[in-house]
């Protein structure tokens, strides 16, 4: 909500909530929604009156919370590992778009990386920035495992730096494993041991393939961090339980109680 938040501010979207009232109330639609698994979107929109392209002059700032029942986003096999392709679409450069701001309009990169990637047979899109690094997939963070090393990119490699990325990082420290934040070229990212993707739909998701670049099927890491991401996101890791916020039992003074 923070992001959300702080995102909107930048095309002058002024949310006139205040941050707890906006998780009171995705607690209160999901409570309201019998939904055992679902993907939660806030969006902010400008209202109506004009086609201006200043319309934070014209128009009030709009608010919706909307739930989509989701499993596993790539659906079957996710777990097995997804298949990536390069795209030749390249990442937007931050100096044309702030690319840690999640706004509807950035997705259209997205969309075009993401229909070439499935029309050619793959399951997503990784992204290059205008400079030729490896930036992310079309909505998710890239990590790459090498000798036991973790590295990941940051806002300086043009992404937008999630916050499944963050939390990973967290489990990481408590799981002893180094994380380098450093640029990530096409090489590193060939001569991995493994790949994988954070993101708020995919969780943690390995990498079969990029391209012809095939990973070995022996994931020690990639699937020690699943485990512990799994535990902390259902509660089960007392030192996170702070990242969790229960839904079905929470009145609303116990919703503030938790956060
Ligand atoms: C372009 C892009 N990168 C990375 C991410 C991962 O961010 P998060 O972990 O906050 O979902 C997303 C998800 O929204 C995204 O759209």
């Amino acid at each position: 909500m923070e992001r959300f938040v702080r995102s909107a501010g930048v095309y002058s979207l002024d949310i006139p909530y205040g941050l707890d009232e906006l998780c009171d109330v995705v607690v209160e639609t999901l409570a309201a929604n019998d939904l055992e698994s679902a993907y939660i979107r806030p969006l902010a929109f400008f209202g109506e009156k004009t086609i201006s392209l200043a319309p934070s002059l014209h128009c009030p700032t709009h608010v919706l919370i909307a739930l989509r029942a989701l499993g596993d986003y790539f659906g079957e096999g996710q777990a097995a590992g997804i298949r990536t392709t390069i795209s030749p679409w390249r990442k937007f450069s931050s100096k044309a778009l702030p690319s840690t701001v999640k706004a509807c309009g950035h997705y259209a990169n997205s969309v075009l990386a993401m229909q070439d990637a499935v029309a050619r047979g793959f399951d997503e899109a990784i992204l290059l920035n205008d400079r030729g690094e490896v930036a992310e997939g079309t909505g998710e963070n890239v990590f790459v495992v090498k000798d036991g090393n973790l590295r990941t990119n940051d806002r300086s490699a043009d992404v937008l730096q999630g916050i499944t990325r963050a939390s990973v990082i967290d489990l990481c420290a408590q799981l002893d494993l180094p994380v380098e934040v450093s640029s990530i070229e096409l090489d590193d990212l060939y001569a991995a041991d493994e790949v994988f993707f954070t993101g708020t739909a995919v969780e943690v998701t390995p990498i079969a393939c990029v391209d012809e670049h095939v990973f070995a099927l022996d994931r020690p890491i990639v699937s020690r961090i699943r485990a512990a991401y799994q535990k902390a996101t259902m509660g089960d890791d007392p030192r996170h339980r702070d990242w969790v916020t229960f839904v079905r039992e929470a009145s609303k003074g116990a919703v503030a109680d938790l956060r």
